[in-house]
């Protein structure tokens, strides 16, 4: 129960993914590889990569598009866009012109970057906006194209990512608060092991003033700790949302993890004891698409027919920083 006031309700959501697509054999001509390899390893078979003129901007206003027409909305009753995203068209941010794409102009707009983890506390983090009763309409936006920062030759990365966007419309609710618990953590400790960093040359201005020009590195990351991490914390982190929720395991009906590997998806779901049926998965055609893959699958999975109005979905959001997180929601209104 929600002591501020404002309650939530979860009313739509859309997605968007580029029409280009990589097969895991097309990568074995690029770097040394194979279908087999990929599929045992990670379940991905194909990935939508973003063209040379296709922005994140672009997929995260599609998306939020289809988020707002199932809200039943128009662009203009929106207060709040918050969009999601480690690969923006401009580092001073992209949620504006999302904002101007959408012809949102009542809303407030502003990015958030925490890497995979993104749509999970940017949910949160509208949730607030609800509670607190400053906003009303909030579109949250979970959007990468992370094709653009990949190392295309270093085989341990390049097969694993995709592009793509995801987005929700949260609404202030009269009747239940469908946002039932969540939990969020970040690991500084950690942020060796995946990263997208900045590198900069020095150079001098001036006789004892020198600053970094660079431009960011490609990814590099340590599966294999990064495959640890997540089997050890995502579990944990979804039975303490649920704990918040009051909730068991049982009351779930849908787990929806960020899309990464289907082993990690397996195995959280084994340490949970959520059968495989309950498990929402997409990520043999898109890979991992970052902050976007929990909209995708959300949306994919309603727009099926298989998660209908009030049904209880635990997602969870991990990834570099490191970050985690878990949200358990109702679906709808
Ligand atoms: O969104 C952020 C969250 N990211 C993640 O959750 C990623 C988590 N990690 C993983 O999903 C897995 O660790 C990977 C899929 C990245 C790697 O799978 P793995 O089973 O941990 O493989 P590994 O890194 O232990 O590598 C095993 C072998 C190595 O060869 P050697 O040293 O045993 O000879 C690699 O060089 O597989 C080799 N390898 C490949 N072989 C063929 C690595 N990448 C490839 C490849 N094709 N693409």
């Amino acid at each position: 129960m929600n002591e501020l006031g404002a309650k939530i309700a979860i009313t739509g959501c859309g997605s968007s993914t580029p029409t280009q697509v990589i097969t895991n054999d097309d990568l074995s001509h690029l770097v040394d590889t194979s279908d087999e390899w990929i599929r045992t390893r990670t379940g991905i078979g194909r990935r939508h990569l973003a063209s040379a003129d296709t922005s994140v901007s672009d997929l995260a206003a599609q998306a939020a598009q289809g988020a707002i027409a199932m809200a039943g909305l128009t662009p203009q009753d929106i207060d709040l866009i918050i969009l999601a995203t480690s690969t923006p068209d401009d580092l001073f941010g992209s949620a504006a012109k999302v904002q101007q794409l959408l012809g949102a102009s009542n809303a407030v707009a502003f990015d958030l970057t925490a890497a995979c983890s993104g749509f999970v506390f940017a949910l949160v983090t509208a949730a607030q906006f609800i509670r607190t009763g400053v906003y009303q309409r909030v579109v949250v936006i979970g959007a990468d194209v992370l094709s653009r920062w990949v190392d295309w030759s270093d085989r341990s990365t390049c097969v694993l990512f995709g592009d793509g966007a995801g987005a929700v419309v949260c609404q202030g609710n009269p009747n239940e608060d469908r946002l039932l618990g969540f939990e969020m953590y970040s690991d500084g400790q950690q942020h060796h092991s995946l990263n997208l960093s900045y590198q900069g040359q020095p150079t001098t201005l001036k006789e004892g003033v020198l600053i970094g020009q660079g431009t960011y590195q490609p990814i590099t990351m340590n599966g294999r700790e990064v495959y640890r991490f997540a089997v050890a914390k995502v579990p944990e982190v979804i039975e303490k949302a649920l704990f918040r929720a009051n909730l068991s395991t049982d009351a779930i009906d849908w787990l929806i993890l960020h899309q990464a590997n289907q082993r990690i998806m397996d195995a959280v779901a084994q340490r949970l004891n959520i059968p495989p049926e309950k498990v929402i998965a997409n990520l043999g055609e898109y890979g991992n698409t970052s902050a976007a893959s929990i909209p995708i699958a959300l949306d994919e999975a309603v727009r099926e027919g298989k998660i209908k109005t009030g049904d209880i979905i635990a997602s969870s959001g991990f990834g570099a920083g490191l970050t985690w997180g878990a949200a358990v929601f109702r679906w709808g209104i």
